[in-house]
């Protein structure tokens, strides 16, 4: 079996993009895999978070964890700040990779903006999200495409320590899924669809009414041409509308472009709005029964007992090989 392990910032607003590119993953994995699945609460504090929201979006996500279909007697879910071993194993990593390629990262660039009171952790990120990986020995990362790079940085930092201090990490793996790896904003295609965008038609959140979205998918932005395939460059609002068709329907591209044939953007868009709230009614559905329940705090508390366990392991070795603390 294999170990299987991602994460989710708690930070409201999650949407079909989170859902189509990792949280599908995670359903489909927990079968045949040993899945272990946080809700990242360390990492969304690089940004300032207003700590009563934070404590409501943690079980927020944890409910759509469920509420998705991860069952808790396969997937092990938990918060990731009930595990110290995270923000541990993330020190020694500090000190094993390099402000170069620190500062490489396209998502620091992005957030930093050059700006010189960027908070530390902004920077460090994504050693924190290495320390996540490497802490459960994790073969498999399920991520959509904006992970790739942090993925890769995770590895190197794994080959690095395993040179020097002789083997000591899994070197894991990214997933990426095909159709759901980049699913971009409604409004702007040639942006991801994102969870702080300003505009709340640029994205559907899991949680959406069929009225929201409704309105999303018939403003969303396409072009003049008429002619409904697939062309990520000339036609990327087209082409985005047909990936989030074809995820949720389970339908290839290439059916739904025979299938609409001739056929305008209004009927195309019309069917897409009952694909979309066919696949979400059910998550919202069973959100609505988990959130409230007493239920799922035991389950994160058991969730970062075996997760605790687990780590603890890591965490001997990992000291060992440094020689830190006492035998
Ligand atoms: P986060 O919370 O931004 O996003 C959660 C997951 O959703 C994916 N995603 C998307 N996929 C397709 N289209 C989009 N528009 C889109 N937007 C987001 C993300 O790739 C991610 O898989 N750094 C991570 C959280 C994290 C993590 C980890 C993940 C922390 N530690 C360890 C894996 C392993 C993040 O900010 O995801």
């Amino acid at each position: 079996m294999k170990r299987v392990f991602s994460g989710v910032q708690p930070t409201g607003n999650i949407h079909i993009g989170n859902y189509l590119g990792a949280l599908r993953q995670f359903v489909e994995l927990q079968h045949e895999n040993q899945c272990v699945y946080c809700i990242v609460d360390l990492h969304s504090i690089t940004v300032p978070q207003d700590p009563k929201e934070l404590r409501k979006h943690i079980l927020d996500v944890a409910a759509l964890y469920l509420a998705v279909g991860l069952d808790p007697e396969k997937s092990t879910v938990f918060v990731q700040s009930d595990v110290p071993g995270h923000a541990e194993l993330s020190w020694i990593l500090t000190c094993n990779s390099y402000t170069g390629e620190l500062s490489r990262m396209t998502q620091f660039k992005d957030k930093s903006r050059g700006s010189e009171s960027a908070p530390t952790g902004l920077f460090t990120y994504p050693v924190l999200m290495a320390a996540d990986i490497l802490l459960y020995d994790t073969d498999v990362v399920p991520v959509g495409n904006d992970q790739k790079q942090h993925i890769e940085l995770c590895r190197d930092i794994a080959i690095r320590i395993n040179n020097k201090y002789g083997k000591t990490f899994v070197v894991p793996e990214g997933r990426f899924l095909k159709e759901g790896a980049r699913i971009m904003s409604l409004d702007d295609p040639s942006s991801k669809m994102s969870k702080s965008a300003e505009n709340p038609l640029s994205r559907i959140s899991l949680l959406d009414d069929e009225k929201t979205i409704k309105k999303a998918i018939m403003r969303a932005t396409t072009d003049s041409e008429g002619a409904i395939y697939y062309d990520l460059e000339n036609k990327p609002g087209i082409s985005n509308l047909l990936n989030i068709y074809s995820s949720f329907s389970g339908m290839p591209v290439e059916d739904i472009v025979t299938r609409y044939e001739g056929r305008g953007y209004g009927d195309f868009k019309k069917d897409l709005v009952e694909v979309t709230v066919d696949a979400l009614r059910p998550i919202r559905e069973r959100f609505q029964e988990i959130r409230p329940s007493q239920e799922l705090i035991h389950i994160l508390r058991d969730g970062a007992e075996k997760a605790g366990n687990l780590s603890e392991k890591t965490m001997k070795r990992v000291k060992e090989r440094f020689g830190l603390g006492v035998e």
